[in-house]
């Protein structure tokens, strides 16, 4: 047993710092047992003081300002919970790993961006930078990717990382419920981020992607160069479409080795009703691995809330706290920064893979025959055409909808702006991924 406690500095008072310092308390002794050294609140930082937070944080030295906690003499661990891509998260992390601090963050949208940079400057100073809340909330992702699978060559990483869009997507499916009423309970609950279209446009979930790229594939963080796509244009139409046809539509992070290099994209996506992924249901996450040694590994949990971060936020915590002084430290993005290969993008116009397309036509005779044509003139081979639905007597107008068999994003797009030319088409079509 160590002499010395772990002493922490928490940045960020709101739903996961709060829930953490209650964890801490709770399970204090079964902790200081695991990790054979006691861990201690000994400072913490919020923009009020004076907010009721329903906790007693009055044993812990109050900081205003989240840079000076993190140059603390009084802390060895700097818990950054502000959140954000802001300056006010980053600048704080910098100084605390420049101080040679352990840094444990949740904050995707910072790592998304700076993650590298941070991760040089911890192995230069010998700290250690945690980040298992940043990704798919409670579920242990980055820690399996980091360390448990350190002998797989991974091929593919992709998942549910939005509890947001799963949520919202689950409803309009199992209550035919629209888009705006869903995302208005998904806020009033607590599960979307300050600004949702952060969620419901793909952009948190491409955070976390870019994150588990750089890990899965050893490459440089490259958040920018993501496709994304989000969900604000599915329809129950599209959902149930789907359904009828054996599938069910999630918001997927998907990366994926190619000839060409990694794709990256975030977009809605049709998964067969029987895959595993396609089980996963509300809140819960689930992110899937494809590896050549251990296989097809699926791992599902809470991605969001404050109980669930703070268990992520905790283990991190403990992992420092059992870490010997002077002991090798393991690289935050699993192996050294400096040696991250360059990101080769591929890119999305050349992703493979099936389609599904949904037109609303005026029911003329012939439009069957010309959207064959028209995707035979492109090599898109067709796995099935079928008409849904009565025509609207008042405009005639039909929904068409077409699965492809595998072909290239290019042949797609280009026999959709062909088909967009002709007149029988009454609403732009929406098209849908399919991932096996
Ligand atoms: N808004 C996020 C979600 C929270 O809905 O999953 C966790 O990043």
């Amino acid at each position: 047993m160590s002499n010395h406690p772990l002493r922490l500095g928490i940045a960020g008072l709101g739903t996961v710092g709060i829930a953490l310092i209650s964890v801490l308390n709770k399970n204090a002794k079964m902790m200081q047992e695991r990790c054979a050294r006691k861990i201690v609140i000994a400072a913490v930082n919020a923009r009020d003081k004076t907010r009721d937070r329903g906790v007693d944080l009055s044993a812990y030295r109050w900081f205003d300002n989240a840079e000076d906690l993190a140059a603390s003499d009084e802390i060895d661990v700097f818990v950054e919970l502000i959140g954000g891509e802001g300056d006010v998260a980053l600048k704080a992390s910098r100084k605390a790993l420049d101080g040679g601090k352990h840094v444990v963050t949740a904050n995707k949208a910072m790592l998304a961006k700076n993650g590298v940079e941070l991760a040089k400057i911890a192995e230069a100073k010998g700290a250690l930078l945690n980040f298992e809340a940043a990704v798919a909330g409670g579920i242990p992702i980055i820690k399996t990717m980091r360390e448990t699978l350190t002998a797989n060559n991974v091929e593919r990483i992709y998942g549910i990382m939005n509890g947001t869009c799963n949520y919202m997507l689950t409803r309009m499916e199992r209550e035919g419920i629209s888009y705006d009423d869903c995302l208005a309970d998904a806020q009033a609950l607590g599960y979307a981020e300050a600004d949702p279209t952060f969620d419901v446009e793909g952009f948190d979930t491409a955070h976390k992607l870019a994150i588990l790229t750089s890990l899965a594939f050893g490459t440089q963080i490259a958040a920018d160069e993501i496709y994304v796509e989000g969900i604000s244009s599915i329809t129950t139409q599209d959902i149930q479409a789907a359904k009828s046809l054996g599938y069910r539509i999630k918001l997927l992070g998907v990366a994926v080795k190619t000839d060409s290099g990694i794709e990256q994209r975030v977009h809605p996506t049709m998964v067969p009703l029987d895959s595993a992924i396609a089980q996963i249901s509300g809140v819960t996450n689930a992110v899937a691995i494809d590896a050549d040694v251990v296989g097809n590994l699926v791992m599902s949990g809470p991605g969001a809330g404050g109980d669930a971060t703070a268990s992520a936020v905790a283990g991190d915590i403990a992992d420092i706290a059992k870490c010997l002084p002077g002991a090798q430290t393991v690289p935050a993005l699993g192996k050294p920064a400096n040696e991250l290969a360059p990101y080769k993008k591929a890119q999305m116009q050349s992703h493979e893979g099936g389609y599904f397309i949904r037109m609303s036509v005026k029911d003329h005779a012939g439009v069957f025959a010309i959207i064959a044509a028209t995707m035979a003139k492109h090599k898109i081979s067709l796995e099935s055409i079928v008409q849904h639905g009565e025509a609207n007597q008042a405009n005639m107008n039909k929904t068409i909808i077409l699965i492809t068999h595998a072909t290239t994003e290019s042949a797609v797009r280009e026999a959709l702006e062909t088909i967009g030319k002709d007149t029988f088409l009454s609403s732009q079509p929406q098209m849908i991924r399919i991932e096996k």
